[in-house]
């Protein structure tokens, strides 16, 4: 009986345990136990995890942090009524540069009940102050061979006398870096320190290396590339943009276990020389000559008597700043899926996906034997390898082999965008096993899958994806391939709400705005490209409509994913800056002056005799961006309270909307663009006065059909297309364009076997040819955009701006278009939001999944609830789910919390 008891005892005790809501997935700055960060009040963030539970809330909760060193106590808060989970700012005391802190943070939920502590999470403090500095910025003591700029080497021998408890090293450089400690790679991170407006903003990383160092000799050294710095870069053929010098920095903090340190730093006891990496630049290509190896060159044991010593250099270290974003990581690997000759009898490797890294080749051979990769995105209609559209870029490997065995070759300092590979100089038949491509891209976590009934709408995704992939290195490139690679605004601007649906892009895009505004003219103009190395304030290349949009709509569109105000406070006075501009650079509220690049890439034909292309005035779009930026600071001004420049800029958007329809609209409601981006705009961003709407949408449709159901948007007007088509009824027209198969179109790529989003709409013609090469890209993501309304709306996951980060969900899926099943899940800040669609015989069924502490709306499709169950049970007696005051033309509205939901209602 007593067993009995106890074993009754127990089972209670485990089930309220399991019952017991858990926090999870601590984060500090929107990292996992980061190790370096330089936030002076970091932000720390969680997630309740409450299985399938309903309605589970956080009413309140409790967190505190230590040094890790002494477990001291820095910062408690006892227990805070608040269900915010997310951002929770710092308010300890002053934290201390190279140290390490611990948190644990517990909660209650809304049925009174604590959790248990979670598991301690931790965060490093970065160098605070430049003083934290000892290492000295040191430069190769040889005289540099100017043409080829071969990588240098730097080392160091150092020894340790007593046990190692811990070790750090913090590395930046001028170029690009890779460090080795005892022979071994540290991190593996690469194309460090990465891309930023280095004259002002220079990010350091650091490393734990505490299982690298060994008692007694050790050795420390790294090599440099030209990289951004001082390679080439632009289009113009410039090189040197930052400077000429190359240059290291590097600081190695050692805990012995009897709490003593060590710091090793670069100075000028340090040597140099060069090794295999007799070039590398990021367009052209790297050479390497396995023959210049210098064996365990970052070792103790080697003798670096004959190296050359270092010169020191007084370069500032005011710039530098801890990281914020992922770095570029290895991730996916392709084997050869063909091998083959090419009519011209080319040796070329397909590797079935377009994506950007390089391809890591193992050989053997003689001493001397030369081989060159060449990297090629398509090949040509007779089937030739083509790199007529990566203009100046050479982008070629070229490898020499010091013979004798066995050799294994990959690029440094450099990437390629391409699918396939020429071979030249190999001696013996390629064999597939020898060759792997690999992608990099800046490790994001992958947050976003959509899949469908519809095989090639898969393909599309998979191909937005892989846009995406290719061009978050570092920076939101336009392309990966050609002579440019560059941070287009516009392209990132259009592209960056889909990116968010993909991968968790809050530390990518927050790291970038930074440069936005650091490169941000005086004027208040946003440069073409950020990091900006096409103008200075002198010669401002910038201020384009749509473009230099960037600078409001990325803050806002981070803030609306991931409800993180601080990169609204970050970004607040760039945004105004650039509205400002536009307000000063228009007259009477009109702003139609200044270069700009409109609806880049809009349908157009070559003969224009009927006037069938879709051309939209350029200063027609001015004005709408004009009003967009304005309406964003708005929506901003009122997140941070400041109800002054709220009035301001209200006033000032009345404005600019009354001129819009003055110069631009006749009575009638006729945009005088009578272009579907034109209509797209208009719409989207509220231009014309009610009463004006509906038909200007209807005369958007039936523009679309007159082009037999085809898009003719260029960057511009494509990602609002099917966003006001649906808005307006007219979700028909919207599936029809998603699911056209013929150019200009989605799908046409798809059906043309693009495994990318192209830049054209066109890239590959109909019958085979190829648009011009001067601007050919076959990875531009900004189409790609069509993405958002794929997971916005054919799914329907959005989150209400009122409460953004998904803290307030809204689940509306549209279905239509033939669809029979759509799934989509989405890991949001608070967890894991899904929706699921499937028409099932005379049914539609959907399957919804929120996470605890937030709420949603659920918007059944249904002419009302009558009929609608939810697992089984009719709706009004569904726990949990209660009935909401939202409607919307053909949906039952429903409140939810967190849980699992399955609906039942009859197909639409
Ligand atoms: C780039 C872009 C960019 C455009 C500006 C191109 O060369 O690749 O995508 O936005 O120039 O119009």
């Amino acid at each position: 009986m007593r067993k009995l008891l106890l074993l009754f005892v127990a089972f209670h005790v485990s089930a309220i345990c399991l019952a017991q809501v858990k926090v999870q997935y601590l984060q500090t700055e929107n990292a996992v136990n980061p190790i370096c960060i330089d936030a002076l009040n970091p932000r720390f963030s969680w997630q309740l995890d409450a299985g399938d539970k309903r309605g589970v809330m956080q009413t309140a909760y409790e967190l505190k942090v230590s040094s890790a060193k002494g477990k001291h106590e820095a910062w408690k808060t006892g227990k805070v009524s608040s269900d915010q989970s997310m951002y929770i700012i710092y308010k300890g005391e002053p934290l201390a540069s190279g140290q390490k802190y611990i948190w644990q943070v517990r909660v209650w939920d809304n049925a009174g009940k604590a959790s248990a502590w979670s598991e301690p999470a931790s965060f490093g403090m970065g160098m605070l102050n430049a003083a934290d500095w000892k290492a000295k910025w040191i430069t190769p003591g040889f005289v540099e061979d100017s043409v080829n700029r071969p990588s240098p080497l730097f080392r160091k021998g150092f020894s340790l006398n007593k046990k190692v408890a811990s070790a750090m090293v913090y590395i930046t450089s001028h170029g690009l870096y890779e460090a080795q400690i005892n022979g071994k790679r540290v991190g593996d991170a690469f194309l460090t320190p990465g891309w930023t407006t280095y004259n002002k903003r220079l990010q350091y990383q650091a490393y734990d290396v505490t299982g690298l160092l060994q008692p007694g000799a050790n050795a420390v050294g790294a090599t440099l590339g030209s990289g951004w710095y001082r390679g080439h870069i632009g289009f113009s053929n410039q090189k040197n943009y930052y400077g000429k010098d190359i240059a290291l920095l590097l600081q190695l903090e050692v805990t012995y276990t009897d709490g003593s340190t060590e710091t090793i730093v670069s100075d000028e006891s340090w040597k140099s020389s060069t090794g295999p990496v007799r070039f590398a630049e990021i367009y052209a290509g790297a050479t390497i000559d396995n023959r210049m190896q210098v064996k365990n060159w970052s070792t103790a044991a080697f003798d670096d008597k004959s190296w050359s010593g270092v010169m020191v250099k007084d370069y500032t270290k005011n710039t530098l700043v801890a990281t914020v974003n992922e770095p570029v990581r290895k991730h996916e690997t392709f084997k050869p899926v063909k091998i083959f000759k090419t009519p011209k009898g080319e040796e070329v490797i397909d590797f079935g996906q377009n994506l950007v890294g390089w391809v890591q080749m193992k050989v053997s051979g003689n001493a001397g034997d030369t081989i060159r990769l060449s990297h090629a995105e398509i090949l040509d209609k007779p089937g030739n390898f083509y790199t007529d559209n990566l203009r100046a870029a050479r982008a070629q490997d070229i490898y020499v082999l010091k013979g004798g065995g066995e050799e294994t070759f990959e690029p440094q300092f450099t990437w390629q965008g391409f699918r396939y590979i020429k071979v030249e100089g190999y001696k013996k038949d390629l064999n597939a096993a020898d060759f792997t491509a690999i992608a990099l891209y800046s490790d994001m976590k992958p947050t976003g899958t959509f899949t469908s009934s519809n095989d090639m709408i898969n393909k599309l995704q998979h191909n937005i994806q892989w846009g995406q992939k290719g061009n978050f290195l570092d920076v939101p490139t336009d392309c990966p391939q050609r002579d440019e690679r560059l941070g287009w605004t516009g392209d990132a601007q259009v592209f960056s709400r889909t990116a968010t649906y993909n991968m968790n892009v809050h530390n990518f895009f927050a790291k970038w705005l930074k440069d936005v505004a650091a490169d941000q003219y005086k004027s208040g103009s946003v440069p073409h490209v950020i990091p900006d190395v096409l103008g200075n304030d002198k010669n401002e290349s910038g201020g384009s409509t749509g473009w230099a949009d960037v600078s409001v709509i990325v803050p806002w569109n981070m803030y609306v994913a991931y409800g993180d105000k601080q990169i609204l406070e970050n970004q607040y006075s760039s945004m105004k800056a650039w509205v400002k501009y536009m307000e000063n650079h228009s007259k009477n509220d009109l702003w139609n002056t200044g270069g700009h690049f409109g609806d880049w890439l809009f349908y157009s034909v070559n003969d224009d005799t009927d006037g069938s292309s879709a051309i939209t005035s350029k200063y027609l779009i001015a004005q709408c961006f004009f009003a967009h930026s304005t309406q964003l600071v708005i929506n901003t001004a009122k997140v941070l309270g400041n109800k002054q420049d709220e009035d301001y800029y209200t006033a000032l958007l009345a404005r600019i909307k009354k001129a819009f329809v003055n110069e631009y609209v006749t009575p009638n409601g006729l945009i005088s663009s009578d272009t579907q981006t034109a209509y797209v705009l208009a719409l989207e961003f509220d231009m014309l006065p009610e009463n004006l709407r509906q038909q200007a949408s209807d005369r958007l449709a039936n523009n679309i059909r007159r082009y037999g159901n085809h898009l003719t948007t260029g960057f511009l007007g494509t990602p609002y297309l099917c966003h006001v088509l649906s808005r307006f009824n007219h979700v028909d027209v919207a599936y029809r364009l998603l699911l056209q198969d013929t150019y200009p179109s989605w799908l046409y790529p798809v059906k043309m076997g693009a495994t990318t989003i192209w830049e054209r709409w066109d890239g590959i013609r109909p019958d085979g040819s190829l648009e011009t090469p001067t601007m050919n890209s076959y990875n531009h993501y900004a189409y790609g955009a069509i993405g958002d309304w794929m997971y916005r709306v054919v799914a329907g996951i959005d989150t209400k701006e009122e409460g953004p980060g998904y803290k307030q969900i809204i689940i509306k899926p549209t279905p239509g278009g033939n669809m029979t099943n759509i799934e989509a899940d989405y890991n949001t800040t608070y967890g894991k939001v899904s929706s699921h669609w499937k028409i099932d015989g005379g049914n539609l069924l959907m399957h919804v999944e929120i996470p605890a502490n937030t709420t949603a709306t659920v918007y059944i499709p249904a002419a009302n609830a009558t009929g609608i169950t939810e697992k089984g049970v009719a709706l009004s007696s569904a726990p949990g789910v209660t009935m909401a005051n939202e409607s919307a033309t053909g949906y039952v509205a429903v409140n939810v919390g967190s849980g699992v939901y399955d609906f039942s209602t009859a197909k639409p």
